[in-house]
């Protein structure tokens, strides 16, 4: 067996993984079970859109946000396998979000979680309907999760009950919110904007903050909303996931200076190339690492409050941190 391939049995060794490892391995088994059910489409989804969908959905990426989602229902003491319509309804939408970012008119992207785009694997307006769809399944899956009469995710053999209407509701506004203009797609539409703002850090932190902070924000609120927490407490969730959400980004933004391309799963030293306001572009390696370790140590601080209750998320600020893909 080469060298390469036995490091990685070895890093996979059920033996060597962390508590939190061994536990969001299972969420990340239930949170692909739950992605393949709601994108069975049937017969009234063009084939090759739903193979398509599913070809974006369910690649190799990290799940990092439905994760966020269960660890926080966990945390704020409710059972996360309820969260998971929210933590898959995310996915969809930071999928969709990935698809149309390596769009040729974004970021023109040839390879993603270590594989052909999609625009690239089928064709740039597949491409197109795949983001859309992904984007209008994530809202009826929520909707959904409210529905006594609709279709029931099982977890093992246990059917997940229909959540109280008003839970749906929180999570679809909350979803809109970090999704839209405010949200994710206001803060890509500065990001191809950059060169035309001030190269400064507010206008990074402003891009970076909507471009992906809302979303990871949104993915521990909303599993916050499902535990049935107060509204402070919501908002302790919001900041937290904020602190974790601009770190999140300052790593990707490292990754792509110092990253391998074939770990990190998409072509590297391109953010400079395409006149991206990037924390490394600005403040170098070293400084934007600093900044990094700053957020997740404030993010650490702030779930100390929850104790033993938040050790998942603590492994996943570190992973976030420390992250190599
Ligand atoms: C990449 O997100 C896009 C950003 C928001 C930086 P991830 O690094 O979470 O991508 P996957 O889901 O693991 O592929
Ligand atoms: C993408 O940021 C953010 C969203 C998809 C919303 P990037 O453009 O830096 O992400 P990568 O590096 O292509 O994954
Ligand atoms: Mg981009
Ligand atoms: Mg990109
Ligand atoms: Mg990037």
């Amino acid at each position: 067996m080469p060298e390469s391939m036995l490091k990685a049995v070895e890093v996979n060794s059920p033996c060597e993984l962390e508590p939190w490892q061994v536990q969001t391995k299972i969420w990340r088994e239930w949170i692909d079970q739950g992605l393949r059910f709601y994108t069975e489409l049937g017969p009234a989804s063009p084939e090759i859109l739903t193979e398509a969908m599913r070809y974006s959905l369910l690649g190799p990426g990290k799940r990092l946000r439905p994760l966020l989602t269960l660890a926080a229902c966990e945390m704020c003491g409710g059972r996360p396998e309820v969260s998971l319509p929210a933590a898959c309804a995310l996915e969809m939408i930071h999928a969709y979000s990935l698809v149309h970012d390596d769009l040729p008119g974004m970021d023109n992207d040839d390879f993603r979680r270590g594989r052909p785009t999609c625009h690239k694997q089928y064709n740039h307006a597949t491409a197109i309907l795949v983001g859309d769809s992904l984007q209008s399944l994530a809202f009826q899956v929520l909707a959904a999760a409210a529905d006594p009469a609709a279709p029931r995710l099982m977890i093992g053999k246990r059917e997940m009950e229909p959540w109280a209407v008003d839970v749906a509701l929180h999570c679809i506004a909350q979803l809109a919110q970090a999704a839209g203009p405010a949200g994710m797609a206001g803060g890509q539409q500065d990001d191809l904007m950059a060169d035309q703002l001030p190269c400064c850090e507010a206008s990074l932190e402003r891009i970076h903050r909507r471009k992906t902070g809302a979303l990871l924000a949104a993915s521990l609120k909303m599993g916050g909303i499902v535990a049935g927490v107060t509204s402070g407490e919501l908002e302790n969730l919001w900041q937290l996931g904020q602190d974790i959400g601009l770190a999140f980004q300052i790593t990707d933004d490292l990754l792509d200076v110092t990253g391998d391309a074939q770990q990190v799963g998409k072509q590297t030293q391109k953010d400079s190339q395409q006149g991206k306001l990037t924390y490394p572009g600005l403040f170098g390696v070293d400084e934007s690492h600093q900044k990094a370790q700053n957020l997740i140590r404030r993010a650490y601080d702030s779930l100390d409050r929850y104790g033993n209750r938040a050790s998942v998320l603590r492994g996943l600020a570190r992973f976030i941190l420390e992250r190599e893909q």
